[in-house]
Formats: structure tokens, C-alpha cells, sequence
């Protein structure tokens, strides 16, 4: 929903949200208060317009960790992390986040959870510590990625199906593994996904990123071919939000129809998110 393009439903929505347009075909500013997200009386609007425009900024919004779970809460089921936390660290200090290296691979583009039988729904970042150089997080609109391609080109991708798997990602960081490593990876196993995510909203959109690793039945050329020059068009600029932060600002992604990425920063910096994510409600079908 381009302003261009916004319906009368959807310019009542960015009214009563006071939502601006970030880009044409991305990213939606939104205005409200604190107490006003809190309550849970625009929830509705949020989820909807979220869908639209696949990322909401809320600037300097500064969520406590309990506002932000409570937030959470108001956009769908709340989904913990593992060892029952609330609120995932995301940074590349050892102190903050033992697990790092796994976060290395958010450096490419992603959809989170493509190894789950559901992907999570939305997830909300909140910056504490900014970097001192980069780091910026990036967004590009899967819907309107797919919605852009030619009649030809979709009916060809349609029906295509695609594996993928977790040691896929890891290869990008850390192309040499050992034999220990790579095991570790591999026993995630893989999944074969469709290419093109047919919602029950009757919406499509494309499912790429650093998990995805060969198309099935295409011969290895042609398969990267294809997730390559699919990805390379899913992340042209005008499909791409990339956020700069300052501290205090949330930002909420719509995880089934986005991709993401953080850019590069100084790993010792201390940059810190905090991330808090609700369950998806539908397979990738
Ligand atoms: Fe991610």
C-alpha cells in the first residue's frame, strides 16, 4: 500500500495509526503513544497494516523489556525463547549472547524460523546500544517482490519447491567447518519448501534467503541461478527498508513476508537488541 495506491480502509488505517510511509513499497512510521500501543485498542490496525507494509517503525519508542513483551502480546501469541526467556539478546559480544556465531549468518538475507514447521508471525527489535559504525537492520517486501515479476516468470516459479537447511546458512561465515561443526549443522536436518508462499490471505510471496539451498529437480547451476537472481531481484532498492538506529527505536517485522538482514559493525562495539517474537499462524504452503 503505496500512499499512490492506499484505499480509502487503508488511509482510515494510517490515519488512526498516524502512520507515514518509510518507502513507497515498505515501511510504515507509526505515531502512537506508548500508553497508546499498550493498551491494545490498535492492535488490530497494527496487524494489518503490518501485513501491508511488511516492517512498522516506532521511534524512539523506549520499551522497557516488560512494555515490550506486553506489546508482543497485543499482536499475537506470545512465543518465548528457548529456556523459557522473554527477551533474546541479539549481539556479537560474547557476554550478551554466547551464541554468537549462529547470529553470523543474520549478516545475509533471512527469513527467521524456515526450519520450523511454522516460522514465527512478527518479531519486535528495541535498540539498547548502538553500534559505532554500521549495523544497520534491512527489510526487503517479499509480497511485493513477487507481485512485481511478469506473468511469465511467476507462472514458471510457482509450483517450484526448494531445500532447506540450517548448515546451508553457516556456510556463508564459516566456509571450511570442521567434521564436528558441519555435524552439529547437518543435524538440524533439512525441509522442502515451496518457492512461492501461497497465504491463506490469498497473498504470495517469494521464500528465499541464506537457508535456501537448491531448487529440486533443477540441475546445481540453474538452481543457484535461480535462488540467486530471485534473491538479487527480491532485495532491489526499491523493495528494501534499511533502518538506522537510535537507541530506543522498536521496529516489528512481518517475518511471513519480509527478509532480513543485519549489515555489517565492529563485533566488539557492544551493539545490543532486544528481540521478542509471536508464533506464525499458518505453514509455508
Ligand atoms: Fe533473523
Amino acid at each position: 500500500m503505496s500512499t499512490a495506491t492506499a484505499s480509502a480502509d487503508d488511509t482510515r488505517i494510517l490515519e488512526r495509526l498516524q502512520a507515514t510511509d518509510c518507502k513507497p513499497l515498505i515501511g510504515s512510521r507509526v505515531g502512537l503513544s506508548k500508553a497508546a500501543l499498550l493498551s491494545g485498542d490498535y492492535a488490530a490496525d497494527l496487524r494489518e497494516l503490518l501485513e501491508l507494509r511488511g516492517v512498522l517503525v516506532f521511534p524512539q519508542i523506549d520499551f522497557s523489556d516488560e512494555e515490550q513483551v506486553a506489546f508482543t502480546q497485543t499482536i499475537g501469541e506470545f512465543l518465548p525463547e528457548m529456556k523459557g526467556q522473554t527477551v533474546y539478546n541479539i549481539s556479537l559480544d560474547k557476554e550478551k549472547n554466547p551464541n554468537r556465531d549462529y547470529l553470523k549468518g543474520s549478516l545475509f538475507w533471512h527469513i527467521d524460523g524456515t526450519m520450523n514447521k511454522v516460522p514465527i508471525g512478527a518479531a519486535i527489535l528495541s535498540s539498547k546500544v548502538l553500534p559505532t559504525w554500521g549495523g544497520n537492520t534491512e527489510f526487503c517486501n517479499t509480497y511485493a517482490a513477487y507481485s512485481a515479476l511478469s506473468d511469465e516468470r511467476k507462472a514458471e516459479i510457482d509450483e517450484l519447491r526448494v531445500i532447506h537447511s540450517m548448515w546451508n546458512t553457516q556456510l556463508y561465515h564459516t566456509p571450511e567447518p570442521t567434521t564436528e561443526q558441519l555435524e552439529q549443522w547437518m543435524s538440524m536436518g533439512e525441509v522442502e519448501l515451496p518457492l512461492v508462499w501461497k497465504h491463506k490471505s490469498g497473498r504470495k510471496s517469494l521464500v528465499l534467503g541464506n537457508t535456501a539451498q537448491e531448487v529440486v529437480g533443477m540441475s546445481r547451476m540453474d538452481s543457484a541461478r535461480l535462488l540467486h537472481g530471485l534473491r538479487d531481484w527480491a532485495t532491489q532498492e526499491q523493495f528494501v527498508y534499511s533502518h538506522e538506529w537510535n537507541v530506543g527505536d522498536a521496529v516489528m517485522w512481518d517475518n511471513t513476508g519480509t527478509m532480513h538482514r543485519a549489515r555489517p559493525y565492529d563485533p566488539d562495539c557492544g551493539r545490543l537488541l532486544h528481540r521478542t517474537k509471536t508464533a506464525g499462524v499458518e505453514p509455508i504452503q
